[in-house]
């Protein structure tokens, strides 16, 4: 009898194409799947995210593949085991400061390593109303601040005539405990889009930088009452400090206004659970605020601290970075204190599938995405166009729950269309409209920004149709 051939994990990530073959890995053994990608009932662009590499990482997301005919199928493919010795050490920098940062899920694109950026690929992004925790995009400016939650506080800056508080978690577990579904959307989503028409400054993000979560906690207005604060006249606002820190010592920061704060409607969270689990550290591990409506930068992770002040953070990502300038400013002209500090997002939508230079089938093609806006306002129509824009329909919205003025959390939408007959491609455009009918810009030039910001055109993708 034939013994077992042993490959190394090199051998196995260097097979990740038709041509070279597709492998993966569970436990381990490999396995040679390159005849069945076009077969998979997920779709061949799900299977290949996991191609060269182990499948536990996905199949976490997806139980489906927990059943015994899933593993017998795979069986049939086995073509080997893995090299036993191959388990390299991992060396550890110690003069890194990103050394202790978390492991993350191979599926995310990295936009950047360290500060570590990444967002879900398009095909996972809309699988789920609910983004599974470990493919939440990522947004950090710092390392990733390994915190005890057993010495953890939470500093709370009391009122004058008020007291100062420092909260343990189990304090904050103490007060009344609010879930609610909302969907975080970084400043900085479809920037690349932006690249395109001029050059701006940023992280390339595509139109991943934007995930949904239930998240859980303590509300802040309940917090800062304890603490003696007031919903007072002046135009006070309420600043939150992380504890992530670049080397000299500056923390990450950022601040919204008190009313907004003070607002029980506003829901504005101290959230210590995502996704019914403990905040993953990537996501501000044990506490971070989540400002319903509001642009990402807002909901400080890792927080260290809330206090109330008359003016906004001074923090240079309050003052000089998240903010909206016209075409015409560039890097010499820009007075950053002339433009008001992002706080809620205006309206959104992309195209998750299909996939910009995809092939799809004649006959009929099924178009994905999923659409939001920023304070609360409902996506209450998303149009689709497959000829540029010329003609549209319209999509159908999923059934979640929308409460007036507090639909936080986004609506994920598809249409199934007849492709016309005889096209050899589609221009695929969708845009929303919110409950203020407030629209989406058809290009991105009128609204390009030297910081690539609020990139919300309409979403362009060009598709091929089989012949
Ligand atoms: C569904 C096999 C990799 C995502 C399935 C099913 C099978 C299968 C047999 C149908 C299960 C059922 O309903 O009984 C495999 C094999 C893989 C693989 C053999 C690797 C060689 C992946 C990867 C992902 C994925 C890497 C995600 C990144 C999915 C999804 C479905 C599915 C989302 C459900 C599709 C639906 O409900 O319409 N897979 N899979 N699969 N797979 Fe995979
Ligand atoms: N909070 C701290 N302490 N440090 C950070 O770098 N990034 C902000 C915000 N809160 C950041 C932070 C930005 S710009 C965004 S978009 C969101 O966190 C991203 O949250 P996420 O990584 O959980 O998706």
């Amino acid at each position: 009898q034939e013994s077992t051939r042993i490959y190394t994990k090199e051998e196995v990530s260097s097979h990740t194409s038709p041509e070279t073959g597709i492998w993966v890995t569970l436990g381990s053994e490999v396995f040679d799947v390159t005849e069945f990608v076009d077969l998979h009932p997920g779709g061949p662009s799900k299977l290949m995210l996991a191609a060269g590499g182990p499948l536990e990482p996905f199949w976490a997301l997806y139980a489906v593949h927990n059943q015994s005919h899933v593993h017998e199928l795979l069986a049939q493919y086995k073509i080997g085991e893995l090299n036993p010795e191959d388990k390299v050490a991992p060396t550890v920098e110690t003069s890194d400061p990103y050394a202790d940062d978390p492991i993350r899920h191979p599926a995310l694109k990295v936009n950047s390593q360290r500060p570590f950026n990444a967002e879900p690929p398009p095909e996972l992004l809309t699988e789920n109303y609910i983004t599974p925790n470990p493919i939440f995009f990522t947004r950090n400016h710092l390392p990733v601040p390994n915190l005890d939650p057993d010495t953890y506080r939470l500093h709370i800056v009391g009122a004058p005539g008020g007291q100062s508080l420092s909260l343990s978690l189990d304090d904050l577990h103490n007060f009344p405990k609010y879930e609610i579904t909302v969907t975080l959307q970084c400043a900085g989503n479809r920037r690349s889009e932006m690249t395109q028409v001029k050059e701006v400054k940023g992280l390339e993000w595509r139109t991943g930088a934007i995930s949904t979560a239930r998240w859980a906690g303590a509300r802040l207005c309940d917090v800062l009452a304890q603490a003696g604060h007031q919903l007072c006249e002046t135009e006070a606002h309420v600043c939150f400090e992380g504890l992530d820190s670049d080397p000299t010592g500056t923390a990450y920061g950022a601040s919204i206004p008190l009313a907004r704060a003070m607002d029980p409607e506003a829901e504005v969270l101290l959230a210590y659970e995502m996704n019914g689990q403990p905040l993953p550290r990537d996501h501000g591990f044990p506490v971070r605020v989540v400002v319903p409506g509001v642009v990402g930068a807002r909901h400080v992770k890792w927080l260290g601290r809330v206090s109330v002040q008359p003016e906004e953070s001074y923090s240079h990502w309050q003052r000089r970075d998240y903010k909206g300038f016209s075409p015409s400013v560039d890097w010499d002209t820009v007075d950053f204190d002339s433009a008001p500090s992002i706080q809620e997002l205006p309206v959104q939508s992309a195209i998750t599938e299909p996939r910009d230079g995809e092939t799809v089938e004649s006959g009929e093609v099924t178009i994905k995405g999923y659409a939001w806006s920023g304070g609360g306002r409902a996506v209450i129509r998303v149009d689709v166009s497959l000829d540029g824009g010329l003609t549209w329909q319209v999509a159908k919205l999923d059934e979640e729950e929308q409460r007036p003025r507090k639909a936080w959390a986004w609506r994920l939408w598809q249409l199934q269309a007849p492709v016309p007959a005889g096209q050899k491609e589609l221009n695929i455009v969708c845009k929303a409209v919110d409950d203020g009918y407030n629209v989406q810009p058809d290009t991105v030039a009128p609204i390009w920004n030297l910081r690539g910001v609020l990139s919300n055109a309409w979403h362009r993708v060009h598709v091929f149709v089989a012949p």
